[in-house]
């Protein structure tokens, strides 16, 4: 039971269950300074219930309160502060941790599954920055949703689907290669897509024939279908790759085109519903203070909005999910908007289940970093560089090391992926290696350095002892306790505000304040300090370790 849990538990006895556990828990603030308490539980808003002054209530909770982890209470206004027995909470929490190991910080409390749309790159494009934000923050998201006791489904809607593909087929058509093309497919496939539109510009017979091709795949035309489908199996191969790479795995690529049989019932709904409005010969949803849902086109053709009206439809029936989060950049934010509009006029309930997670851009020098400029820079190449950057530095600095290759690996990619999670969702980030791997800077490598210097710390001795106390740990060891015990609160309050920033951010610091504690404090003492020592550590260890793992960033023991 967490520290607030048991605090709150013995203010509700203190007032005769007059309050729930949880109004308390509510109720129960920071201090703003630490000289008046660890806690603080403030009695204004009770005066009216309790027909009692704040001061009073405050002295009758003071005068009832009992409980192992508090030291001491004062009532100070309307205010009990309270202060922590800080020897009791030490051991309650390094002995949970012991016992509990990679399990602490897990809840059983959620239940039933939790739908993940991320990553979502579009067929026959470069993989973008954007979706780079998307891949890592979702996974980071689906970790967590998992953590706390969902059953987490990632979905990979890909962008497999649209007129576009009509281009594509005229210009495979005309200019493309198929021995080429198999050989880089994407990059290839760009390169005559952007042909078509260099062309199209001198040529108003292109488009045309665009449309034509993209009716055809519509209609079930086989020859269109196969190219279709080529174009889609060839691209989806190589972003495995990049999956691959970050170690990424999804339930389902089930993209938009997946969606084509499954429309058709929808917009029926919302005809039947008496939703739909004709605007110029299309059809739209219309929605107070935003601009109108297109649904289908002047000719018929659904929309992006269309497919995943269906999609959402379509996961509600097959999960019946708790939650489904969107992970897609701050642009469509209108787009997701009216999404969930629409289903609630539609008269569903759930469409408040339905969360757009957007965030920001990747910048470069502090300009937008495109995936291609003039030459295609694929994202592989650059987890690939990450990598060998990793390499290097242990070539450098620790050459004898085993397993190279992998600790590279993990490196390199574990620098790319928390580079971007340790920031505020929203904001947009830097992209340089150099920084990102910078084994002292806010980074991935440093919090990995410092797991690995712990396990080495673990490695060098036998003794396996519970007997841990605040004594022999030294009282710098109690910020890190501190720390240690807030982990569970972070997982939720990360899952709640959507936001794996705040998992990033906390293992920063506890990195940061272990290495504080560890450049004070020796370990490897000669006497019975050590065990204790030895045990806080692997705790330490433990909480930084998962902490990375739901960030989907891999601990290596060594580096
Ligand atoms: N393919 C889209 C893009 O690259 C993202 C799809 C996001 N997911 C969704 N269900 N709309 O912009």
């Amino acid at each position: 039971m967490s520290m607030n849990t048991q605090i709150a538990k013995s203010i509700a006895m203190a007032l005769n269950n007059e309050l729930t556990v949880t109004e308390i828990q509510n109720l129960l603030e920071k201090p703003r300074n630490l000289d008046l308490g660890d806690v603080a539980f403030p009695c204004f808003t009770l005066a009216k219930k309790f027909g009692k002054s704040p001061q009073s209530i405050a002295t009758d909770i003071q005068n009832n309160l009992s409980c192992d982890v508090i030291q001491e209470v004062q009532v100070v206004g309307g205010y009990v502060n309270i202060f922590y027995h800080q020897p009791t909470i030490t051991q309650q929490v390094l002995n949970q941790i012991v016992k509990e190991k990679n399990l602490y910080g897990t809840h059983q409390a959620s239940k039933g599954n939790v739908v993940l749309d991320f990553s979502s790159p579009n067929i026959a494009k470069p993989f973008s920055m954007g979706h780079l934000r998307s891949t890592v923050i979702g996974n980071a998201l689906a970790n967590i949703a998992e953590k706390i006791g969902y059953k987490a489904i990632r979905i990979n809607h890909l962008g497999d689907w649209g007129t576009q593909f009509g281009k594509l087929i005229v210009a495979y058509k005309k200019w493309g290669d198929q021995q080429t093309i198999e050989a880089a497919p994407i990059e290839e496939l760009l390169k005559i897509y952007v042909k078509f539109h260099e062309e199209a510009e001198q040529n108003d017979t292109l488009n045309e024939q665009a449309r034509a091709a993209f009716k055809a795949l519509e209609d079930g035309d086989e020859e269109a279908l196969a190219l279709w489908r080529w174009f889609r199996e060839a691209s989806l191969e190589e972003f495995k790759t990049i999956y691959q790479l970050l170690g990424i795995a999804f339930d389902s690529f089930d993209g938009e085109a997946f969606y084509n049989d499954k429309m058709v019932a929808v917009v029926e709904e919302l005809e039947e519903k008496e939703l739909l409005v004709k605007s110029d010969g299309a059809y739209v949803v219309e929605i107070d203070n935003m601009p109108p849902c297109l649904i289908t086109k002047t000719d018929g053709a659904t929309l992006y909005a269309t497919r995943d009206l269906a999609a959402a439809f379509y996961r509600q029936q097959q999960y019946d999910p708790k939650k489904i989060f969107y992970v897609v950049g701050n642009e469509q934010s209108l787009h997701f908007n009216q999404l969930c509009k629409v289903i609630e006029k539609m008269g569903y309930d759930w469409a408040k289940d339905l969360q757009h997670v957007p965030f920001g851009m990747i910048l470069k020098e502090g300009k937008k970093m495109s995936t291609r400029k003039g030459k295609i820079v694929l994202l592989a190449d650059v987890l690939k560089e990450a990598i060998a950057t990793a390499k290097r530095n242990i070539e450098e600095k620790n050459p004898k090391l085993e397993h190279k290759e992998s600790v590279a690996h993990q490196v390199g990619v574990g620098a790319v992926i928390f580079n971007d999670l340790k920031n505020d969702r929203l904001h947009d980030i830097e992209f340089s290696i150099g920084n990102m791997m910078n084994f002292e800077g806010e980074t991935g490598p440093y919090i990995q350095y410092t797991y690995a210097r712990i396990s080495s710390l673990l490695e060098k001795s036998e003794e396996k002892s519970n007997e841990v106390s605040l004594a022999t740990l030294g009282e710098q060891a109690w910020p890190v306790i501190l720390l240690l015990e807030q982990f569970p609160k972070v997982i939720t309050n990360a899952f709640e505000q959507a936001d794996p920033s705040q998992i990033a951010k906390y293992a920063l610091q506890l990195a940061r304040l272990f290495n504080k504690y560890y450049a004070q404090n020796k370990v490897l003492v000669d006497d019975n300090l050590r065990s204790s020592r030895l045990a806080f550590c692997q705790c330490v260890a433990i909480v930084l370790k998962e902490s990375l793992a739901l960030l989907g960033i891999a601990a290596p023991k060594h580096m």
